[in-house]
């Protein structure tokens, strides 16, 4: 049986000694798969995925051909999302063309996002009271994703636009708010399928615009002096990447009958309970009554990376490339495959089991594969900064704990997950309409 690597991932994460053991068997002809993948190997050594990805989000070179890339890296990022500003009319690092834009916006949100101990108790309790409210008034069931895309959208606009998140008599505005920028957001991508058609723009979605005016009254009206600052500025890069991840999270964590589920949930319970950096960090072990993952420790931490390493939210990371000679091609840096791959992740990359990250250091990014948040130097998200000290946590990992915990914590013993999931070990849908069917439904009457 001959032994089958493939050479575009594989052999790059051989080490030497392997490499010459496999120089070897080509030489004394032990295998033909073996001897035709060595000598192409030896002929034009392959880019990695990882380095392929981290190439084309750096955006200086092209990395099937490395000719330079004429456009800045700004510019290159904000091409592919032009739609975005058609579509949303926003005006971010995302879509701005030059440095001095891009991380103008980029300071303003990570000052924004460098939540201390109290703000964090202050988040804990608005997504905590959402729930409880959430779950209290509804009959017999509630829309699962409708309750993540709630929750999420509270999450962001509390810190980031000062919105008061303490009000339980608006969330019929705001997941009217979340549905258009979900409609907007699929009309926007459906017009380039299956041939480009203009995009429904910002000023003709009457909808979207009157669901943000609910929300943020009179968020136009400002001193002549400055522009208005639109809040999907910040909802877009916010609220867009956390509620799919969540909502994947919780259905991971207590809806697929995975063994090691009360050592899950239990460490999440004691995020909630006390949401700082340490607790975050804190390993939680199976009892020795519990099947456990070989007695191996789990975080809350641990259990968001895992959740943003199987479903990232920005599976894929676009840039256009453009010749001295004026040619210009799109890009995209594959990373939902990338954190699926064997090459890196081990056999069971497509399981959810955050015991992987166990002997992982807190800032285990692209050194091992997780792109989850973009790639330094130029491209990192300002909401995985680790602060240097313990007051403040990174954004994403621990928000994306945080309501997974109070979802686990909050419906624990009295709601069940009712839909259709996929089996055991295949990995859940990622598209953004799935699980739209997915309820909760009361087992237990509530206090
Ligand atoms: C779990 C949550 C989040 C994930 C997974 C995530 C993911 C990402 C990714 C993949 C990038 C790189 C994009 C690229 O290179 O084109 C990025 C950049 C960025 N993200 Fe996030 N993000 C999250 C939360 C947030 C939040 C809450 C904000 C707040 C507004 C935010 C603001 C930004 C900004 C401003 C950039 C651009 C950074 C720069 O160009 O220097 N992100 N994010």
């Amino acid at each position: 049986m001959p032994i089958i690597i493939d050479a575009s991932s594989k052999l790059q994460d051989l080490s030497t000694a392997q490499k010459q053991l496999a120089v070897a068997a080509a030489t004394i002809g032990i295998g033909g798969a073996v001897t035709l993948i060595v000598c192409r190997w030896l002929e034009k050594p392959s880019v990695s995925k990882l380095d392929r990805c981290r190439a084309i989000i750096d955006a200086e070179k092209n990395p099937d051909n490395q000719i330079p890339n004429s456009l800045n890296k700004y510019d290159s990022r904000a091409q592919p999302n032009e739609r975005l500003v058609t579509a949303f009319g926003i005006n971010n690092s995302f879509t701005a063309s030059n440095k001095v834009a891009s991380q103008a916006f980029r300071k303003r949100a990570e000052d924004r996002l460098a939540v201390d101990k109290p703000g964090w108790v202050k988040i804990e309790k608005c997504i905590t009271d959402t729930v409880r409210h959430e779950l209290g008034t509804a009959i017999a069931e509630i829309d699962l994703s409708e309750l993540a895309q709630l929750v999420a959208m509270k999450a962001i606009i509390g810190p980031l636009l000062e919105a008061d998140t303490t009000r339980l008599d608006n969330h019929q505005e705001l997941i009217e708010l979340a549905s258009q920028v979900n409609t907007q957001w699929l009309l926007s991508k459906s017009a380039y399928e299956p041939k480009p058609v203009p995009i429904r723009s910002f000023e003709q979605s009457s909808d979207l615009q009157e669901a943000l005016e609910a929300v943020f009254p009179g968020w136009r009206n400002c001193p002549d002096t400055e522009e208005p600052e639109n809040p999907l500025n910040y909802i877009l890069p916010g609220y867009e990447t956390l509620w799919r991840v969540v909502l994947r999270g919780f259905i991971e964590v207590v809806g697929r009958n995975h063994d090691a589920m009360p050592v899950w949930t239990r460490a999440l319970g004691s995020f909630v309970a006390n949401p700082c950096r340490q607790q975050l960090l804190m390993g939680e072990y199976p009892g020795t009554e519990e099947l456990g993952n070989q007695n191996i420790g789990v975080s809350a931490l641990a259990i968001a990376k895992e959740t943003l390493r199987l479903y990232p939210p920005t599976r894929r990371i676009y840039r256009t490339f453009t010749t001295p000679a004026g040619e210009s091609g799109e890009k995209s840096a594959d990373i939902e495959d990338l954190h699926r791959d064997t090459g890196v992740w081990g056999d069971d990359a497509e399981l959810f089991r955050p015991e992987r990250w166990h002997d992982l250091a807190e800032d285990a990014y692209e050194g091992v594969g997780f792109l989850a948040f973009g790639a330094k130097p130029h491209f990192a998200c300002p909401a995985r900064r680790i602060f240097k000290t313990n007051d403040k946590m990174p954004f994403g990992v621990a928000m994306v704990a945080l309501i997974i915990g109070v979802l686990s914590v909050e419906t624990n013993g009295k709601w069940k997950m009712v839909g259709e999931l996929e089996e055991q070990g295949v990995p859940l849908k990622t598209d953004r309409e799935a699980y739209h069917d997915l309820k909760l439904r009361c087992v237990e009457k509530q206090e």
